[in-house]
């Protein structure tokens, strides 16, 4: 592993191609692998101890591919694995949610809405770490089972507006400061959030994760000093062919995707 090495970047699917997109707006440089797992997607209804078996057959993937650092894009991950993980492997890894929970709590809010996935909430990891931050912040989260599969076009059996529309209501009752979209599909349901309420409302914690990661990189000496444009290698547990489908509303994938 040296500065050269590749950063993994792992999701349940092609969500984590939010972070990605976010990522390769102020790191075009680096060399990317990208493991999604639809084989055993959705995460979001997963037990811990299966999110922590899928987590740790990836990370054991990446070690073989010599990263020099892991991107845990998943909220879901992070919540439920990233603990159990976190000291058994020799590269850096970066969970969403405790990578942002810092600058999101040094903001000047005391009310803070999150919604995510019902294994996140579930957890409690948002506001387990919010509040190491920030102990008197009050957090509510909200878990919204419906709204990965609207974002890839998938529900016929409920009006996605509705859903999102009574989320945001249920919300809006706790007159939070901020929401944070905590789960990497959801920035993309945006137009339809911000027919209820205010843009600045919403917090997508893809920017405040890249930009977190770009400077642990940099104190860690493990930025990549290259000049040109970094390789991209995309893998899945299953199904190439329905990735390359829906990755399109979050990335320009280019390449072939590979199977393992
Ligand atoms: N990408 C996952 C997250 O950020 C949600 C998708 C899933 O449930 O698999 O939590």
């Amino acid at each position: 592993m040296n500065i050269n090495s590749p950063i993994g970047f792992f999701d349940s699917g092609v969500g984590g191609l939010s972070v990605l997109s976010s990522f390769r707006k102020i790191l075009p440089n680096e060399d990317i692998i990208y493991y999604g797992d639809l084989k055993n997607l959705p995460y979001g209804d997963k037990s811990q101890a299966q999110i922590i078996g899928f987590s740790k057959k990836i990370l054991d993937f990446f070690e073989k591919k010599g990263v020099k650092a892991v991107v845990i894009a998943c909220n879901t991950s992070s919540a439920l694995a990233y603990e159990s993980v976190k000291d058994h492997y020799g590269f850096k890894l970066y969970p969403v949610i405790q990578s942002c929970a810092k600058v999101i709590s040094s903001m000047s809010v005391n009310r803070i809405g999150v919604f995510a996935t019902q294994g996140t909430v579930t957890s409690g990891a948002y506001t387990r770490e919010l509040t190491k931050y920030k102990p008197d912040l009050k957090v509510k989260e909200i878990a919204c089972p419906h709204w990965v599969s609207i974002v890839e076009g998938l529900n016929s059996d409920i009006n996605p507006e509705e859903d999102i529309k009574s989320k945001l209501e249920e919300m809006m009752e706790f007159s939070p400061d901020k929401i944070i979209l905590g789960c990497t599909h959801y920035p993309y349901l945006l137009p339809v959030l911000t027919k209820f309420a205010p843009k600045e409302l919403f917090i997508n914690p893809a920017d405040i994760f890249v930009d977190y990661i770009k400077s642990d990189l940099r104190v860690s000496g493990l930025l990549n000093p290259s000049a040109s444009e970094g390789n991209e290698n995309f893998y899945v547990s299953a199904n190439p062919e329905n990735f390359i489908e829906h990755s399109k509303i979050f990335y320009n994938i280019d390449k072939q995707v590979n199977l393992v």
